[in-house]
C-alpha cells in the first residue's frame, strides 16, 4: 500500500515537472530556458551591465532599473525594468482601470445568445482557459489563436465573426482574460506533434527574420533591444510578450488584441502584416505563447 502511494506521487511529480516535455517540445524547451536566462541576464543589473547589453543607455536611464528581475516579473512587459513606470502601472491597478467597461461588455457577449440559441459559453464553456492558446489543432493540422477560435464559434453558429483587432473581439477576451487571471492561470501553450513543432519552428522563424529595407527583425527590437527606448517607448522582452492580452493602449484609446498591437509593430518595420487569420500570425503567436509558458496570466493591461 505505502509503496503503491510512494510510487503514484512520484509519478505525480514527474508529471507535474514535465508538463512541456515531450519528443516535439525539446527544442522549444531549450529555446524558452534560454530566453529566460537571457533577459534574467541582461536585467540582474542595467548599470553593470551597460557595456555587455546598453551601450546607447544613459547613465540616469539605467539608474532607473529595477534590479534582479526573474522569469514571472516579465509579464507586466516593459514596466517590468523600469522602476518608475512599474510604481506607476502598479498604482493605476489599484484603482479603476480604463478598460473596466469594455470588460463587463465581454461579460455579456459571452452569455448573449446567437441566433440559433447558443451562445459564445457553448464554445467556451470554461471561460479561465485563455491561458491555453493558441493551440494547435491537430485534426486540421493547424494552429488556432484565441481569435481565430471566437470566430470559429461565430461562424459555425451562422453568426458573422467579429473585427480581429477591437470591439467586441477585445472586449470579449478582455472578460477571457481576467477570468484566467483570477483562476490564478499560467500561460499554458502545447506543442504534441512534429506537425506542432514545424508550427512552431515557422512562427520562430518569422520572428527572427530580417525584414524591409530596415533590415529589422521583430526579435532585434524585443529581445537585443529590449530595455532601449525607441520613439520614447521602452521596447519589451519577448519573454512575456503573451501574458497580458488584449490591452488598453491610451494611444488608442480602447482595447485591443494582440494581432493589433502587432501589426502595428510589422508597419513599423515597414513592412504590410500578414492577415491576423492567416498562417503567418498564427504561428507566431504560437511561437510567443510558448516563450511566455509557466507565466501568470496578467490581463488585459494597460500601456501608453
Ligand atoms: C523598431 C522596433 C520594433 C520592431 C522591429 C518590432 N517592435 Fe514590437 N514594439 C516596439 C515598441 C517601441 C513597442 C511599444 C513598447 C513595448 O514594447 O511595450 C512594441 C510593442 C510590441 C508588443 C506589445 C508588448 C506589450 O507588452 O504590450 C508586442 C506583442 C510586439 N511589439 C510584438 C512585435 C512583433 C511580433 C514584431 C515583429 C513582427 C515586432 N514587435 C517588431 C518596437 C518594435
Amino acid at each position: 500500500m505505502l509503496l503503491k502511494v510512494a510510487k503514484s506521487s512520484v509519478l505525480l511529480v514527474l508529471a507535474a515537472s514535465a508538463l512541456h516535455a515531450n519528443a516535439f517540445t525539446e527544442q522549444a524547451e531549450m529555446d524558452r530556458k534560454a530566453i529566460i536566462k537571457y533577459f534574467e541576464d541582461k536585467f540582474e543589473d542595467g548599470e553593470k551591465n551597460k557595456d555587455r547589453f546598453f551601450p546607447y543607455s544613459t547613465d540616469t536611464e539605467l539608474k532607473g532599473f529595477v534590479k534582479g528581475v526573474k522569469h514571472n516579473d516579465f509579464n507586466i512587459g516593459s514596466y517590468a525594468y523600469n522602476q518608475s513606470a512599474k510604481d506607476q502601472y502598479l498604482t493605476f491597478k489599484d484603482g479603476m482601470m480604463p478598460f473596466e467597461d469594455a470588460v463587463e461588455k465581454g461579460a455579456q457577449l459571452y452569455k448573449k445568445p446567437f441566433a440559433n440559441g447558443k451562445s459564445l459559453a457553448d464554445c467556451f464553456p470554461d471561460p479561465t482557459v485563455s491561458n491555453e492558446y493558441p493551440k494547435f489543432d491537430e485534426t486540421k493540422k493547424a494552429v488556432v489563436s484565441l481569435t481565430v477560435a471566437v470566430n470559429n464559434c461565430l461562424t459555425e453558429n451562422g453568426e458573422k465573426p467579429w473585427n480581429t483587432k477591437k470591439d467586441d473581439m477585445a472586449s470579449f477576451q478582455g472578460f477571457l482574460g481576467t477570468k484566467a487571471a483570477e483562476a490564478g492561470k499560467v500561460v499554458d501553450v502545447q506543442i504534441n506533434s512534429k506537425e506542432a513543432q514545424d508550427a512552431y519552428e515557422r512562427g520562430k522563424k518569422y520572428y527572427y527574420s530580417q525584414r524591409g529595407y530596415l533590415k529589422m527583425s521583430c526579435a532585434t527590437c524585443h529581445v537585443q533591444g529590449a530595455g532601449q527606448r525607441v520613439r520614447n517607448e521602452s521596447m519589451s522582452p519577448l519573454l512575456g510578450q503573451m501574458t497580458h492580452w488584449p490591452v488598453f493602449r491610451l494611444k488608442w484609446d480602447s482595447l485591443g488584441t494582440a494581432e493589433r498591437r502587432m501589426s502595428g509593430c510589422i508597419v513599423d518595420q515597414g513592412q504590410k502584416p500578414p492577415k491576423d487569420d492567416s498562417k503567418q500570425m498564427q504561428e507566431m503567436l504560437y511561437f510567443m505563447g510558448y516563450m511566455s509558458n509557466g507565466m501568470k496570466i496578467d490581463g488585459p493591461d494597460l500601456r501608453k
